[in-house]
């Protein structure tokens, strides 16, 4: 379809949501990623593609089609299909029995930032863990609530990005019990859009929680992309900035823990 040229921001942003896997995105989001292609030499046709290319990117390439459509499947299908639940399926109880160690007696709270579906793995968490994701599409924080409410889980979804440090912030005040934030698989997507914003966030909340857990990849999410390998810079921006607690590796994943110093 031939796109007019004379459409202002707003309508190249509505027509970038247009698709249903973009429908339900922060629409602040959406505006900065279109500022990224908003250049002159632009058709807007390219600018809609372009944002829609790094959108999928940052996303939704993580969450299959099935994911964001079906409703009525099991707990553990909806792991099974979600690229990165899928992969640390098998390992869950393992992962959390060592992040949580020692934690049985206390309280705690998580703040899972850029959740996926993660929330759907709260039964292998310590018991009455109180669950926060916070994820930006909002068919996951969908499926995610439904989840909670179904099985009956102290557990909240909420539609927020994390570029809205702010509302993050907040977030964190309103929680009283010992916080530890995961930041599983979620820090490239932020390197995307903003450069050095997993620095910025991780300084911006260390200091306000008991503990962050990081993860990312050590081999490729995608199979059809390459892999963006290097993490030593953020390996070792943790180690200058803050008290390396663990760091181990479980299936093609690696996990930091980390508090303030
Ligand atoms: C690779 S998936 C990992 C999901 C989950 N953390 C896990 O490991 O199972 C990355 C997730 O982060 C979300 N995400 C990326 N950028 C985000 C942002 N700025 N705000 C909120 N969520 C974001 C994506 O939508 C996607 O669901």
């Amino acid at each position: 379809m031939k796109i007019k040229e004379n459409l202002s921001k707003q309508e190249l942003v509505q027509k970038i949501i247009e698709k249903k896997e973009f429908s339900d995105l922060p629409i602040e989001d959406v505006k900065k990623v279109l500022i990224f292609f908003d250049k002159p030499h632009r058709t807007n046709e390219e600018k809609i593609k372009l944002s829609r290319d790094l959108l999928r990117k940052m996303y939704s390439v993580f969450a299959s089609d099935k994911i964001l459509t079906k409703k009525n499947e099991s707990t553990e299908w909806f792991l099974k299909k979600h690229i990165s639940t899928k992969e640390r399926f098998e390992d869950y109880k393992k992962i959390y029995g060592r992040i949580f160690q020692g934690f049985e007696k206390e309280k705690i709270s998580v703040i899972d930032l850029g959740a996926g579906i993660n929330g759907l793995s709260y039964k292998f968490l310590p018991k009455k863990t109180n669950y926060i994701g916070v994820e930006a599409v909002g068919q996951l924080v969908d499926l995610m609530k439904d989840y909670f409410k179904k099985e009956k889980i102290n557990g909240k979804a909420i539609h927020e990005s994390l570029f809205n440090l702010d509302e993050i912030k907040k977030i964190i005040s309103n929680v009283k019990d010992k916080k530890i934030i995961f930041l599983f698989k979620v820090l490239d997507s932020l390197e995307m859009l903003e450069r050095d914003y997993s620095k910025k966030i991780l300084l911006e909340l260390t200091p306000r929680v008991d503990e962050i857990v990081i993860s990312f990849a050590t081999r490729s999410l995608v199979r059809r992309e390459k892999f963006r390998a290097n993490r030593n810079w953020l390996v070792s921006f943790i180690g200058e900035n803050f008290k390396i607690l663990d760091d181990f590796d479980y299936g093609s994943e690696r996990y930091i823990r980390f508090s303030k110093k």
